[in-house]
């Protein structure tokens, strides 16, 4: 996650040659570079496409930048006119960058090096899309949601058709395996976190399946918790993805043998480094003992990570 960030400096070189945010996600060269580099440097064993989860409203035809040091802004979709002034599908040619720098992507790597490819789930894109803005529990969208509950899930429903499509089209240029990021679904109560994090992510998988059986299905829902048990259910999810706070123990219990289980190392220690680093490694990968198990961080690098400090972690956990 976020692996490409901003703690390299051959990425802030790269990110300063393209005018803004979006236009260096839709430049395959700039695109490929940036996923590139991290493999480059560490080999780690799997490289996520660079770009982003807020391609998907801009090609629905939503306002999206982003304003550096602030995050993103969108025009907000607040109201059934918004709804309706945004396309049945995206806009496929806005996004061909995107499916480009897969097919790039695919001869440049080394044979070993597993090629994913994204999307934001469903919710977490909607979060967005209504706020305009990340809030700090994307108030905005739950109230919307509350208030006007077809409104919503109208919203949802478009955004299972187009994450569908959208991925079954990545995983045809070239993804080997494709990752849904539900960055926000820690914010909703059990019931909600049902109806809006787990049957539409259900709903995207089961689509996506029908589009391209075969490559495997990750799904992050970022603060789960007790409510991880949820995907136990899904049997075309590969992987969960489990954020810093979840335990791996309880991961363990709450999801079957079938499910490879990815994460879950605190950022933090990342940045701390030292024994600290060694000991929180040595947690996570004493937790998921006897579990299939892709050694992964709960949530994406921070920009003032040490890259002496990655290198580090990955002597330790190739150790
Ligand atoms: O590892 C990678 O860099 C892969 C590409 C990737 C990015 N964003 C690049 C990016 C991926 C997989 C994402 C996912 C993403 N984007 C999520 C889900 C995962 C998560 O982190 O929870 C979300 C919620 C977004 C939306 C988004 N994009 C936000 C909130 C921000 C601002 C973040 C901040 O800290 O300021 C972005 C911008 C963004 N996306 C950057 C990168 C490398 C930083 C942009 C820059 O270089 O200025």
């Amino acid at each position: 996650m976020r692996q490409a960030g901003r703690y390299l400096p051959e990425y802030r070189e790269l990110r300063a040659r393209a005018l803004s945010f979006l236009e260096f996600c839709y430049s395959p060269q700039l695109a490929v570079e940036a996923t590139l580099q991290p493999i480059r440097r560490f080999g780690f064993d799997a490289a996520i496409l660079f770009s982003d989860i807020l391609v998907v409203p801009d090609a629905l035809g939503q306002k999206v930048a982003f304003e550096s040091g602030e995050g993103p802004r969108l025009d907000p979709v607040a109201d059934a006119q918004a709804l309706a002034r945004l396309g049945d599908e995206p806009n496929w040619n806005r996004l061909s960058p995107v499916f480009e720098t897969l097919d790039r992507l695919k001869p440049a790597l080394p044979r070993d090096v597993a090629l994913i490819g994204f999307c934001g789930a469903p919710f977490t894109v909607a979060s967005y899309m209504v706020a305009g803005r990340g809030t700090p529990d994307q108030g905005p969208a739950r109230l919307l949601a509350y208030r006007e509950p077809k409104l919503f899930a109208a919203l949802i429903d478009r955004l299972v058709e187009a994450s569908a499509e959208y991925l079954a089209r990545q995983i045809a240029a070239g993804a080997e395996a494709v990752q849904i990021f539900d960055s926000w679904a820690g914010v909703l109560p059990p019931p909600e976190f049902a109806r809006w994090c787990v049957t539409p992510i259900a709903a995207l998988v089961a689509k996506l399946r029908a589009k391209a059986p075969h490559a495997p299905v990750i799904v992050f829902p970022r603060g789960a918790g007790t409510q991880l048990t949820q995907f136990a259910g899904l049997p075309e999810v590969a992987a969960i993805g489990l954020d810093t706070a979840t335990d791996p123990r309880a991961a363990a219990v709450a999801l079957p043998d079938r499910v490879a289980l990815q994460g879950n190392l605190d950022p933090l220690a990342l940045v701390a480094g030292g024994a600290a680093l060694d000991e929180a490694i040595a947690r996570v990968l004493s937790g998921f003992d006897g579990r299939a198990h892709i050694f992964n961080l709960g949530h994406g690098v921070l920009p003032q990570t040490p890259v002496a400090h990655v290198e580090q972690l990955m002597k330790r956990v190739r150790a």
